[in-house]
């Protein structure tokens, strides 16, 4: 793992857009891994920002994302689709049949995650895949547990995660309980991953993460074991490493 510390939120954004241009400029056809979140918002600014600039391009690039809530309407303020599209797809020249953003209301659950798989691979699998941290160690909705997950599924979120997530929200009990995300092997099937994180109520999850034991109890330190990490935090985050 690479671990980066920066002062600001707009640094680490700028850092983690480098990472994702080199990768947009050195690929005919990019799959970029998507994540929601605060985290992603001042790299997606940043990649707009480029983006209008005439430094890259969106064209040819395909998209999956991690995660979306089960349950809410597509264009629910709340939903993941709505999320990326306001904060990434609507500012840039992305054809909207690249864009993949996990199904909330799918017929078929079982069916709709094995075709969000094998789509992933058909497109090349994901050279790059964004990340941020859930305050329990989570990454996508891959909550912890007693064992590392798969391919796509849906999930049941955990307490701490509904109670990070209510902010969003006007009632606790408005937020969805369950979830369908990308498991954890799909995202180590990412040839390079960002993970970023800021902010105190983060640190812990970050140093069981980087210094823990390789753990489904703390899903984000299973990327001690990728060849390819860039982790990117403030000095907050950063605060209870030992190293
Ligand atoms: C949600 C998302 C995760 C994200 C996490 C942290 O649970 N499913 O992908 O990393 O929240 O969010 P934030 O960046 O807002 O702290």
């Amino acid at each position: 793992m690479e671990v980066k510390i920066f002062e600001t939120k707009e640094q680490m954004g700028i850092y983690a857009a480098d990472i994702i241009e080199n990768v947009m400029k050195s690929k005919e056809f990019p799959v970029l891994g998507l994540a929601t979140g605060d985290t992603p918002i001042t790299t997606y600014n940043e990649l707009i920002k480029r983006y209008k600039n005439g430094e890259i391009s969106f064209k040819n690039v395909k998209t999956y994302n991690l995660d979306e809530y089960v349950g809410l309407p597509k264009n629910d303020k709340n939903s993941y689709y709505t999320f990326m599209h306001e904060h990434l797809f609507d500012k840039v020249d992305i054809d909207s049949e690249n864009i993949h953003i996990p199904d909330g209301n799918p017929a078929d659950i079982e069916k709709f995650c094995r075709e969000y798989d094998r789509e992933i691979d058909d497109a090349g699998g994901i050279d790059i895949q964004f990340l941020g941290i859930g305050r329990n160690g989570h990454i996508g909705f891959n909550e912890p547990s007693d064992k590392f997950t798969e391919g796509t599924y849906k999930v049941k979120l955990t307490e701490s995660t509904i109670e990070a997530n209510k902010r969003f929200f006007e009632k606790e009990s408005d937020v969805p309980k369950y979830a369908v995300t990308m498991g954890i092997k799909n995202i180590m099937k990412a040839r390079e991953i960002i993970l970023m994180a800021y902010g105190f109520n983060k640190a812990e999850a970050v140093k069981n993460m980087i210094e823990g034991p390789v753990s489904p109890s703390c899903p984000a330190s299973i990327l001690q074991n990728h060849p390819n990490v860039h982790v990117i935090l403030d000095k907050d985050a950063s605060s209870l490493l030992k190293k």
